[in-house]
Formats: structure tokens, sequence, C-alpha cells
């Protein structure tokens, strides 16, 4: 059984083992005494990590948060990272110190053969018979939720997408009706969430972490009873219910305590990560008017004006898609990917040794001009198949690649194209004069007011 107590233990190897000096043969910098470079990432991420890649290039160091790491830039090192052809980098001691107090184990806690085989049993849930089904709960709680946003007033697009997106889940993902349940269910997720941003890593009362351990405790407990009952009765269409049936290639079923964690780090791979896709897709349409009624066309045309999108048609949407991938592009949900080099290897090089910790930045490959022309520029048709032939397979990662790659990118697309096919085929989209959206950049990208958007209804 998952601990209740407390959060899973630190292992001792996430810690940094690396001799004293053993990259300073590596270009960068290191930082004011004790804090390092944090402050200056902490204050602007991408202007700070702009600046290093203009000095030092393509391989650089930095000093944060205690840690020496070497950023690795560009579709070249993208592909190195993610593909890791030769093993040599490990996603559990990369994302383990930011992640494992509060979501220990999930998959992108977990590394190669142990990795390989929970990955394809949980694939089991996007398959397309489940897949239909989540299609027609968000087509369901999307109509709702969106016809009650008619304005002016604007309104602030993020908290409601949000809100909505953890409603959702609660169909989609668990199966629950929503009601006071769900409704506990989704604050404890939100407990968990905010815990693990926050500067406090000690569960101590009264800090977001001690309440991020206590939301885990509850659904540690609610999914466990709920893992055994799904077993037992058989499960319904949903993603919870998937996962607790889910068999591996050997034909066990994984431990209970195993189906709790997934799922628990699969409701947090999944919720910032689209609220902010949707939010940037939707910035980059109220700042571009023409893309949103050549969107709007689309849906029209394709939903036969009702906004209701059906699994089949989702295809149909490519316009949309393309929009999604370009914002995607200047907005990545998850601006970096961290690992952990577990054995010496040369990039670039240069030679970088085991244990050092190596990040590669979607935001700053997302933005090089050799594969991205007038890199600033929103132009979805930078994702017309020609243009995609064209380019370096690694030049764009917002779901990453390999082994890692975003098991739910699927998921992301159908949720944010029918939200643009119930909100399009039912409002304009304005914003209010004069008003552009400031946006926090770090660590998942959101608008950082909310957005306030003024959803017209169409005449
Ligand atoms: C726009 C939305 C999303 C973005 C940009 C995104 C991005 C990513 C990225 C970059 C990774 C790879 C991290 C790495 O290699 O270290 C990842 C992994 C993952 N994502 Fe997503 N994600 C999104 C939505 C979702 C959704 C909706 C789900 C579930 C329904 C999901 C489930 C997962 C899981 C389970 C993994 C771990 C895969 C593994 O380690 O094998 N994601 N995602």
């Amino acid at each position: 059984m998952a601990s209740l107590a407390q959060p899973a233990p630190r292992f001792s190897h996430w810690s940094q083992k690396l001799k004293k000096g053993a990259l300073d043969h590596l270009p960068g910098e290191d930082g004011i005494p004790v804090l390092g470079t944090t402050l200056r990432l902490v204050a602007d991420p991408i202007g700070y990590g702009k600046h290093l890649h203009a000095s030092y290039g393509t391989v650089f160091r930095s000093r944060n948060f205690g840690v020496r790491q070497v950023s690795l830039i560009g579709p070249e090192a993208n592909e190195l990272l993610l593909f890791d052809r030769d093993k040599v980098f490990s996603s559990e001691q990369g994302w383990g110190p930011a992640l494992d107090l509060l979501f220990p184990r999930g998959l992108m806690l977990m590394d190669f053969e142990a990795h390989r085989v929970d990955r394809k049993a949980l694939g089991i849930a996007f398959k397309p018979e489940p897949m239909r089904h989540y299609a027609d709960a968000l087509n369901r709680g999307i109509a709702e939720a969106v016809a009650g946003w008619a304005g002016p007033p604007a309104m602030p697009f993020y908290p409601a997408i949000k809100q909505l997106t953890l409603d959702l889940a609660a169909d989609s993902f668990l199966g629950m009706e929503w009601g006071p349940e769900a409704a506990r269910v989704n604050r404890a997720f939100v407990d968990l969430l905010n815990g693990s941003i926050g500067v406090v890593r000690k569960p101590l009362p009264f800090t977001a972490m001690g309440r991020g351990v206590a939301g885990r405790n509850y659904l540690v407990e609610l999914f466990t009873a709920e893992t055994l009952r799904r077993r037992k009765e058989g499960g319904g269409q949903d993603m919870f219910s998937q996962f607790a049936n889910a068999k591996r290639e050997d034909g066990s079923v994984l431990a209970v305590d195993q189906v709790v964690d997934h799922m628990i780090f699969l409701m947090l791979a999944a919720h910032d990560t689209i609220t902010s896709g949707a939010s940037s897709l939707l910035y980059f349409l109220l700042k571009h008017p023409e893309w949103q009624d050549k969107l709007r066309a689309e849906a029209m045309a394709v939903t036969g004006s009702k906004g209701w999108l059906a699994y089949e048609d989702l295809p149909r949407l490519e316009l949309t898609e393309m929009a999604f991938k370009e914002a995607m592009r200047l907005i990545p949900p998850v601006p970096g990917v961290p690992r952990r080099a577990l054995k010496d290897f040369v990039f670039a090089g240069h030679r970088i040794p085991a244990g050092t910790q190596v990040g590669i930045s979607a935001q700053l490959t997302h933005r090089m001009p050799q594969h991205w022309p007038d890199p600033d520029r929103f132009d979805p048709l930078r994702f017309t198949p020609e243009e995609v032939a064209k380019r370096h397979k690694y030049a764009w990662i917002p779901f990453g690649g390999g082994a890692h790659m975003c098991l739910g990118l699927h998921f992301a697309y159908m949720q944010v194209k029918i939200l643009m096919a119930h909100l399009l085929t039912r409002y304009v989209l304005e914003l209010e004069p004069g008003y552009d959206p400031p946006w926090a950049p770090w660590p998942i990208p959101k608008p950082k007011d909310g957005m306030r958007v003024i959803f017209r209804p169409l005449a």
C-alpha cells in the first residue's frame, strides 16, 4: 500500500554526486555565492535563457536551487536526450528532485524497462473505444459550462478553464458524477498542485506542502478503495477504471498502489498543461482575429454550427490543430525537460560527466531563427505537412519525444479542439480595447491576471 502518513522517501541517488569542479571546463555562469543564478532565472526565465544561449552557445552551465546544471540547446540536443539511444539519461532522476515528494512513481519517475512495461499497460486508456467515451463526456461538460460565459462584461478565462478542466477530469478520468465528492477530490488535487510548487519543501503545518501532503493522503485513501471496487465490479470506460484493470505483457495486473500513483500522476500531467495550452491558443486567436474567423468557419463546417464535435470528426479540424501547435511553439506549456546523465557523454565537442543534471529547452529551441524564420510571428501555416517535412523532427517538442513522449497528447488535442468548436460556434472572442494580457512564464506559463475575455454571442 502507498504510504498514507508521509510523502515518498527522497532517494539518496537523486542528490548530486559530481566532484567539485567537474563542470568547470564548460562555458556558463555560477552566479553569486549560495544562490548561484537562481534569482536571475526566477526573475526572467526566458530573458536569462536567451542571454546564456547568446553568450555561450548550445551548451552552457548555470547553478539553480543549489545544483549546477547543464543546458543543451537545439533540435540535435533534444533528439540526443529524448530519443536516448544509448540509455544515458534518467527521467526519474531528472524530475525526481521536483516531483518525488508528492507525485512519486508516476511514469516520468520511472526509467527504461520498468517504465516501458507500465507505459504499455496504461496505454489501454488511450485506445479508440475509451477515447470515444471521453469525447462524449468532454462535449457534454464543455457545452454546459461555456453556455454560461456570455458577455460583456469580460470574464477571466484562465480560472474558468482551470475549473472546467478539473470538472471534466472528474468525469472522463475518474468516472465520478459532479457533486460533493468530486468537489472534494478537486480540492485535494488543487492542494497537491499548490504544494508541488510551494517554497517550503517540508510538509509543515500551515504550509502549501503540508496541505499538499494532506491532499495526497486523501486521494491515496480514496483511490485505493476505488481501485479495489473497480476490480471487483469491473470498470466503466473512464481512465481510472481502465488503469485499475490494465494488464502487463505477462498478464499481471498492476499493484494497487501503482494504479493509485499512476492515476495521481496522470492528473498532474494533464491539468496545468492543458489549461496553459488552451489559454495560449485563445490568446493568439484574440490577437489574430483573422485566424479566429478561419477556425470558426472550420468548426461551423464540421459541426454544422452546433459545436458538438464527434470523435470521428476530430481529424477534420486541421486548421485548429495547426493553430494549437503554433500556440504551443510560442508558449510551450512545459518549457524545459530535465534528465540526469547516468554515463559520461559528449555533445557539440563538450565532455559532460555522469551525474550531471542536464536539461533541454522547448522555449529556446522553438524560437531559433534557423529553424523558425521570423520566430516571434504567429503563423499556424508552419504546420502544414509540407512545412513539417522540411524541419528537423526535434525542432518542435511541446510533448517531448522518445520513450517518455506525452502519453496524453491525443487527449490534449481532443479537449482543446472540442473546446474551440463549442466556443467559436457560439461566440466572437474579444479583448477590451488597449488590453494585452501579460504572461507569467514559469514554472508552467499562464496569463498573470487570468486574461479577461469578452465572449460576445454570435449575431
Ligand atoms: C497541452 C497539453 C500537454 C502538454 C504540453 C504535455 C507535455 C508533456 C511533456 C513535455 C511530457 C514529457 C516529459 C519528459 O519527457 O520528461 C509529457 C509526459 C506525460 N504526459 Fe503530457 N502534456 C500534456 C497533456 C497531457 C494529458 C492531457 C495527459 C493525460 C491525459 C498527459 C499525460 C502525460 C503522461 C502520463 C506523461 C509521462 C509519460 C512517460 O513518462 O512515459 N499529458 N507531457
